[in-house]
């Protein structure tokens, strides 16, 4: 969704608010903007389009402003066009302002404000926060008193950052329920909605929470509490991550980088969570938290595939009844939540809109929530009782791939634990999962080189097909959606994942030698049922790419060999195998890979 950047010190601040956007763009957008004070009035220069095109409008522009503010637009309220694209100023040019989110009562107010005098220039909700708050002005005089009273007139989500004609040099900043966080540098200070816009300058950060708002200067900066107007403490936090790990590191596209990570993601999401001489795992995050008997697990996209997955394992090992709802349906359901029970957030990023307002109904039916984020210190990670962090390093892809593998691994870490909790795993048990999944990293880092050159063999054979269906049973059916999500995410190619034993039940009447189904199956105890479905297929003239390991008999038209790995570590190499058929589809198709059309990293909106 939108990325927002804004600085104040003693650089040219062009260079510096472009170089922050292009390390946001990864966030989904479709149109981008800046302001900075200069020479007594305010520069705004906006543009429909991709990043060049609003570095070419800025070429020559190389002036002596050292602040200013940043944006990227992600389209919810009206097209995405230059008129739309932020920064919006209020009528007098005194003031610009950038925002993140949606003003839901803006019709309200913006009929509120035309009958005095107010005049808007673009579609969007946003600007009707830049003629508030210089509505504001007008009554209040102070420029505090007026950013918080505008503040109490809206109803919604924002990020913002606001500069002032009239004092060059200051930001001011505000969030409520969409994220925003500081850097502080050396005579020098930052804003934005993530950490590697400005990482190259700084690794001091201070996370802003809701109802905060912020004045900042290249001296020093305050944060005051929105509502009562009192200053605030807050504290400072180090990044311990290298920006390297923002950047692509000689793989044509993030997502190829970011599959490629994903041995080492397991090994960094086991680290200080196995007793090395028992085989046990250990995770302090949830230890003295009970073990549910009901867990409800809330997530969206592929973080929702993921919790289906370990549904299984829970089941399976730590015999917890266990609902899946994806996040915006959970949201308005009639639940009644009972004693024993918990909620589990699922999300990459921590931001998204749905899976936060999941996590925020159970709290408020006292039910504690375990959050699984990747983003330290995101607002599930800040909003839950307790957080078990993925420790996946950070990921650019639009598309989700090591997340997902980093979830998986700490779901399977759960299960193992609470399973042992409860007394439903035996110790030996523990101990093979363990063991065998210490030597996961090195089965994968050997394996991913050939997975790539089949998926391109694959793709050759297969890049005339508009449609595709993906199938699989118990753990490999929510593999098979995950599998249609990516290859339709990034190649605009239409896929369905289907539970295999659903086939029968209508989508089979879709098949035709010209829709080839992508059967999950790798050797386990369900395997033989999807033999069937294979056979189904095949019968109707449908052509099968059967994806499984060794030891199963069986062909389908084409046949991919993963490593032959016990349950439920299949999970790891059949995850790679499909990313990269899709990864290897949409270069075949000359998409864009890391921002395809439409998307946005995390969704913050609802
Ligand atoms: O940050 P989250 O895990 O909460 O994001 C959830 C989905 O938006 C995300 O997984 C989305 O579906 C990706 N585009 C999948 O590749």
């Amino acid at each position: 969704m939108c990325g927002i950047i804004a600085y104040s010190g003693h650089r040219p601040v062009v260079p510096i608010l472009l170089d922050g956007l292009k390390r946001l763009e990864y966030r989904g957008y479709d149109s981008a903007g800046v302001a900075y004070a200069h020479k007594g009035s305010l520069a705004v220069v906006k543009q429909a389009g991709k990043m060049h095109q609003l570095e070419e409008m800025l070429e020559g522009r190389q002036n002596g402003a050292t602040s200013g503010i940043g944006h990227t637009r992600w389209a919810t309220h009206g097209l995405p066009n230059r008129n739309n694209a932020h920064p919006h100023t209020d009528n007098g040019k005194g003031l610009a302002l950038v925002h993140n989110g949606i003003i839901e009562n803006h019709q309200t107010l913006k009929t509120w404000l035309e009958d005095r005098g107010h005049r808007f220039t673009s579609e969007t909700d946003t600007e009707v926060l830049s003629h508030l708050i210089s509505q504001g002005c007008l009554q209040k005089k102070e420029k505090f008193e007026a950013l918080a009273w505008a503040l109490d007139q809206v109803e919604g989500s924002y990020a913002i950052a606001v500069i002032f004609q009239d004092e060059p040099g200051v930001i001011w900043a505000a969030r409520q329920s969409s994220p925003l966080l500081m850097g502080l540098g050396e005579g020098e200070m930052f804003l934005s909605s993530d950490i590697p816009a400005f990482l190259s300058a700084t690794r001091d950060v201070v996370y802003l929470d809701d109802g905060e708002l912020v004045r900042m200067e290249p001296g020093g900066w305050q944060v005051f509490d929105s509502g009562s107007r009192n200053p605030k403490a807050k504290e400072v936090s180090r990044i311990d991550w290298d920006i390297r790990a923002a950047e692509k590191g000689g793989y044509p596209h993030f997502m190829l980088k970011e599959i490629f990570e994903q041995p080492g993601v397991i090994q960094d999401c086991l680290k200080g969570r196995i007793d090395q001489d028992k085989a046990q795992v250990l995770l302090p995050e949830v230890e003295g938290l009970p073990v549910p008997e009901r867990l409800r697990i809330v997530a969206c996209g592929t973080s929702y595939h993921a919790g289906l997955w370990a549904k299984h394992l829970f089941e399976h090992w730590s015999d917890i009844d266990v609902e899946v709802d994806i996040a915006s349906e959970f949201r308005y359901r009639k639940l009644r939540f009972r004693p024993n029970d918990m909620t589990l957030a699922i999300t990459q990023s921590g931001e998204t809109a749905d899976t936060l307002a999941g996590l925020r109904m159970a709290r408020e039916s006292q039910v504690p929530v375990l959050g699984l984020c990747n983003v330290v210190g995101s607002s599930v990670a800040r909003e839950s009782d307790r957080v078990l962090y993925t420790q996946a390093g950070p990921e650019i892809s639009v598309a989700s791939t090591k997340a997902m593998c980093s979830q998986m691994t700490s779901l399977l870490l759960l299960a193992l634990y609470w399973g042992r909790r409860r007394g439903t795993t035996d110790e030996s048990l523990e101990r093979t999962v363990v063991t065998h999944l210490r030597a996961l990293p090195g089965v994968l880092e050997a394996s991913l080189p050939g997975m790539q050159r089949t998926a391109q063999d694959l793709v050759q054979r297969y890049r005339e097909s508009r449609h595709f269906f993906y199938l699989g049973r118990g753990l490999n059916a929510s593999l098979a959606l995950e599998g249609a999500l990516k290859l339709k995410e990034i190649s605009y190619i239409h896929a369905e994942g289907y539970a295999a034993g659903e086939m029968k039940h209508g989508p089979i009447a879709l098949i035709d030698p010209a829709f080839p189904t992508f059967v999950v199956a790798p050797a386990d105890d369900l395997a033989p049922k999807t033999l069937s479905n294979i056979k189904e297929v095949l019968a109707r003239k449908g052509e099968v790419i059967l994806l499984s390991s060794p030891s199963l008999k069986f062909f389908g038209t084409y046949r991919w060999d993963i490593p032959e790995l016990v349950w439920p570590l299949s999970s790891f190499a059949v995850l790679p195998a499909l990313q990269l058929f899709a990864y290897e589809m949409a270069v075949e198709l000359g998409t864009d890979v890391d921002q395809p059309r439409n998307l946005a990293k995390s969704v913050t909106v609802e």
